[in-house]
């Protein structure tokens, strides 16, 4: 049985912190409503002259050298993200360029905070069917460059962090289905009817503008993310319920045999009241809301280095992700580590 084994984990974030008092000097905020609401205490921001690609290169060579791969035997970059280095050509090819890895496809996928089980999904289908043998799967993003640092984008940018996080996916042959680690399963979904519950009006060619950025767009704010916070926290408890429900029921496990939860970190306070109804014991749920924010495509992959390097997710570990964002889009997977 040929499937997908995550064989090399790495991750990178900026030097430099914000802190939750950083940004009551910003906007009329305070640690206290950042904190009570959110959980987050700091997030990481990217110095001036560090681009998108630059974090997603370290986090690339950390996994490569995690995996023991050398970058020549690379077959595929899938790479995620709402933050890219341009609007286009996708980042991975400015990636690819930087790892010096010319001529394999790079592909960009856009799902936000499902972006990584997006990516990790459509790896795992090519190496299934047998096309490639070696593919990164890398979630970046630099949300402080698109942020509202304003008292009118308060809500939103008290959120969000930067950071990178790659994982290298190889094919290898199950042979005990029972203890072999590898990706068992994903499931995805998406409704694009609350596409404008979280999102970025410019620039886009939707506009009535005869431009697809104009002074009247900037002048609106579209250029920063739109949020109807209420409604995104509502669904995420709900989705991120069914989604991980699904990917039990397809796998035919019980939440007690479920090691670890790598679930996107939006707010603790999403992860609490799914770890309540689904009934997963705190522990068994492992956040990283508190130092980083929000960090969309980037979450999952640098919770699971973080894990690692905290000595919580060891080999063998059956491990299950999940994630909700803009989109709306929500996804789930299940893999012994
Ligand atoms: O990955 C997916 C992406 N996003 C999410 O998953 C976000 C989901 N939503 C949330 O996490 C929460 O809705 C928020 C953290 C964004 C907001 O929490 P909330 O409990 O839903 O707060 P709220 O929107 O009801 O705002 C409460 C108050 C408002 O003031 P009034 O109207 O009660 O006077 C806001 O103006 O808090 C005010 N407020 C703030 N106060 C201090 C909004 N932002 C801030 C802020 N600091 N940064």
């Amino acid at each position: 049985m040929l499937r997908s084994q995550i064989t090399g984990v790495g991750s990178y974030v900026p030097s430099r912190v914000v802190t939750n008092f950083d940004l009551e000097k910003m906007v009329d905020t305070s640690d206290e409503w950042i904190t009570k609401r959110t959980g987050i205490k700091e997030r990481h921001w990217a110095a001036l002259g560090e681009a998108p690609s630059d974090m997603a290169l370290q986090a690339a060579n950390r996994a490569l050298e995690s995996a023991k791969l050398s970058k020549s035997q690379l077959d595929m970059i899938v790479y995620a993200t709402l933050s890219p280095d341009h609007e286009f050509p996708g980042t991975g090819c400015f990636l690819q360029a930087k790892l010096d890895v010319p001529g394999i496809p790079a592909l960009d996928i856009r799902q936000q905070c499902t972006g990584f089980l997006y990516a990790l999904s459509i790896a795992d289908q090519y190496i299934r069917n047998g096309m490639y043998r070696n593919i990164l799967v890398i979630g970046t993003e630099m949300h402080s460059r698109g942020l509202d640092k304003t008292n009118r984008g308060r809500d939103v940018a008290v959120l969000f962090g930067d950071g990178a996080g790659a994982v290298v996916v190889r094919a290898c042959e199950v042979v005990k289905p029972e203890s072999d680690s590898y990706l068992f399963s994903t499931h995805l979904h998406a409704d694009g009817r609350f596409a404008k519950e979280l999102w970025v009006p410019a620039p886009g060619s939707a506009l009535p503008d005869e431009e697809r950025l104009s002074h009247a767009m900037l002048n609106e704010n579209l250029h920063y993310a739109q949020m109807n916070g209420k409604r995104v926290f509502v669904s995420a408890v709900e989705k991120l319920m069914q989604v991980m429900g699904e990917c039990m029921s397809a796998n035919q496990v019980s939440t007690e045999k479920v090691d670890l939860f790598l679930l996107h970190q939006a707010n603790l306070r999403i992860n609490e009241a799914v770890a309540e109804h689904v009934k997963i014991p705190p522990e068994k749920v492992f956040n990283t809301i508190h130092k980083f924010g929000n960090t969309t495509a980037a979450t999952i992959p640098l919770g699971m280095d973080e894990a690692i390097k905290a000595g919580v997710l060891k080999k063998g570990m059956l491990v299950m992700l999940a994630a909700f964002g803009s989109g709306f889009t929500w996804g789930s997977a299940l893999l012994r580590f």
